[in-house]
Formats: structure tokens, C-alpha cells, sequence
């Protein structure tokens, strides 16, 4: 029970979180110290920086552009590969008292299981498997767009690891909802939606793209509607748990998502727009929405706005 008699505790696939609001991945999350950092500000878990089999050296400049209602990046998965990763995933575990949730991504059914049975020995709380990632090409949305392929991912995951699986899905497919299901067919214990969407800017003077990618990902309050719909639609169709990501700013942006399905949010982008203050400001919100609607608990509110059909 947190301050003022409210609880903003939640059960994520069996981990406790004191509240629900996760750092997303690729924000901060590549060494111990920086997550610790996130977790004294307020962090009910943490996710790293998606981690790949081989180093990725990343794009070269500029990988990110800063428009209006979001950013657009295109990093390129810049990591030093998960032979030299584990050393820090152990090093953050034995300093967070939150949730540590390793994010992983590849090419293949057995790339994954390869990097997931690397993870398995370090302590590591759950395993995201990034299957969404729109500018990196034959790894993330690649291989995340073919429910047949994600099955096989999974299914290879869960053969080396028994911790809790989230598979980050994409919103650019026809049917979301085809893409979880395959997932928690195959052992995924739960969803994460959404990863950024593939998109472009173009510098009017120089005439030619920004971005040295050409594409990258938009993140930030602009994709937070279609993140909102995919959360209800997940919810709706396979009542699994589910991260909603995707432009939370404020307590109300987080409550979207809780009411449309979410256990848990991430936060991403904010962090670049408001400092790591957000979690203490959307942490305040939450309690003070709950006190003057006469909540207790959060779990309460998940999935309420299926109940309240217009
Ligand atoms: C700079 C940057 C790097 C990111 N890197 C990753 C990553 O490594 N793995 C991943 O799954 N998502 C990555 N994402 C996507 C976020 O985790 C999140 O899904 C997305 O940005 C939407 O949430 P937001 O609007 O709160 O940022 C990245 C996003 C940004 C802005």
C-alpha cells in the first residue's frame, strides 16, 4: 500500500511491481548504473536496450530527428552483443530491487534461443523479445510481421528459459491481435505493444532524408491512439497481460492504457521530453485520480473501459 491509502501495486505474468510504470527499451537501459538510476526515480521495472548476438556497431549520424508530438529514430540497435552484456545484466541485478526485464532481438528461431539461453543464468527477471523494430532490416518487424515465424521464436524461447516471455509486438501488421495470439500460443506470458512505427523526415534545404537510415521509428505522444487501440484490441481478443508503450506523458496518458487492458506501461520517450521525473509526476497523478474516483487498488481499473461500452 503506497502513500494515502492507495495501492499502485500489479502482478506482471507473476513479477510484483510496486507500480506499474516500466522504462520501454532503448532509453537508458544500457548499463547497470543507469538503470539503477531509473529505478530510484521511480521505476516499477526496468527493460535494457535490446541486445543482439553479435555487437551492432549502430547508424551513423543523425539517428534522431525531434518534431512536434514525438521523435524519430533510427539508433540501429547499437549494442556490444550478449557475450559481453551478460557481465552488466549480472551487474544490474545485483543492484536493482525492481524487475529486470533483458530485452532481446534476432534474425532467426535460433539466434533467439541462442541470446535467451545466454540471459538464463543471470538472473534476469523476464526475457522481451523485440519482434517490432521498424528500421533494422531482417531482425525486429522482419521476422514480427509472420505469426508463423514469431510461434517458432517463441516456441524456441521457451524451451530454454522458464522466467516470464513478453513478446513486443508491432502495430504495422493487418491484424495485431493474430500476431499475440501466435505468440501466447507458443508460451509467451505476455505482450508488449507498441514498438515505434516506421517513418521518414526530409530537410527542405539539403532537399534529401534526414535521417542517415533514410527510416526510423516515431515514438512519443503522435503514435499514442494506435498504441491505445492495439492495447484494447489485445485485450479484447486474448485477455493476456499486457505492457501498453507508446507516448505516455502525463497520469491520464498511463490510465488510457490500464483501461484499455494494460497491467503495466512504458515510458520512453517522455524521459527525453520531461527528464526521469515523469515516473514521480505520473506516480502522483494515478494516486491523486484514484482518491477523487474512489479506487484503492489500480488492478481495479485494468481492462475497465471493456465494461463501459458506448
Ligand atoms: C531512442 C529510442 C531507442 C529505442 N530502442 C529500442 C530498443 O532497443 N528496443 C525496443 O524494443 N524498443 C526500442 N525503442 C522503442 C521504445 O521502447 C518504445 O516502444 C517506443 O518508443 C514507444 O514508446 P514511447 O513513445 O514512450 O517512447 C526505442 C525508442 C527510442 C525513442
Amino acid at each position: 500500500m503506497g502513500d494515502k491509502g492507495v495501492d499502485l501495486s500489479v502482478e506482471l505474468c507473476g513479477l510484483k511491481l510496486k507500480n506499474p510504470l516500466i522504462l520501454a527499451s532503448g532509453i537508458l537501459g544500457t548499463t547497470a548504473g543507469l538503470l539503477k538510476r531509473v529505478e530510484r526515480e521511480g521505476a516499477g521495472a526496468v527493460t535494457t536496450k535490446t541486445v543482439t548476438k553479435e555487437r551492432r556497431g549502430g547508424y551513423p549520424n543523425p539517428v534522431i530527428v525531434v518534431l512536434e508530438h514525438g521523435l524519430i529514430n533510427a539508433m540501429g540497435l547499437p549494442n556490444p552483443g550478449i557475450e559481453h552484456f551478460v557481465d552488466e545484466i549480472r551487474r544490474a541485478k545485483s543492484i536493482l530491487t525492481v524487475p529486470l526485464i533483458v530485452s532481446i532481438a534476432g534474425s532467426t528461431p535460433d539466434e533467439f534461443q541462442y541470446i535467451a539461453e545466454a540471459v538464463r543464468n543471470t538472473g534476469a527477471d523476464a526475457i522481451e523479445l523485440n519482434l517490432s523494430c521498424p528500421h533494422v532490416s531482417k531482425v525486429g518487424m522482419d521476422v514480427g510481421s509472420d505469426p508463423d515465424l514469431v510461434y517458432e521464436i517463441v516456441k524456441e524461447v521457451r524451451r530454454v528459459v522458464d522466467i516470464p516471455i513478453l513478446a513486443k509486438l508491432s502495430a504495422m501488421v493487418p491484424n495485431i491481435v493474430e500476431i499475440g495470439r501466435a505468440a501466447i500460443e507458443a508460451g509467451a506470458s505476455g505482450l508488449v505493444a507498441i514498438n515505434t512505427i516506421r517513418a521518414m523526415a526530409i530537410d527542405v534545404y539539403a532537399r534529401r532524408p534526414i535521417l542517415s537510415n533514410l527510416f526510423g521509428g516515431l515514438s512519443g505522444p503522435a503514435i499514442r491512439p494506435i498504441a491505445v487501440r492495439c492495447v484494447y484490441e489485445l485485450y479484447e481478443e486474448l485477455k493476456a497481460p499486457i505492457i501498453g508503450v507508446g507516448g505516455v506523458l502525463s497520469w491520464r496518458d498511463a490510465l488510457e492504457f490500464i483501461l484499455a487492458g494494460a497491467t503495466a506501461v512504458g515510458i520512453g520517450t517522455a524521459i527525453a521530453i520531461r527528464g526521469l521525473k515523469v515516473f514521480k509526476e505520473i506516480e502522483e497523478g494515478l494516486t491523486r485520480y484514484m482518491i477523487e474516483e474512489g479506487f484503492s487498488k489500480i488492478r481495479e481499473l485494468i481492462g475497465l473501459a471493456h465494461e463501459n461500452p458506448v
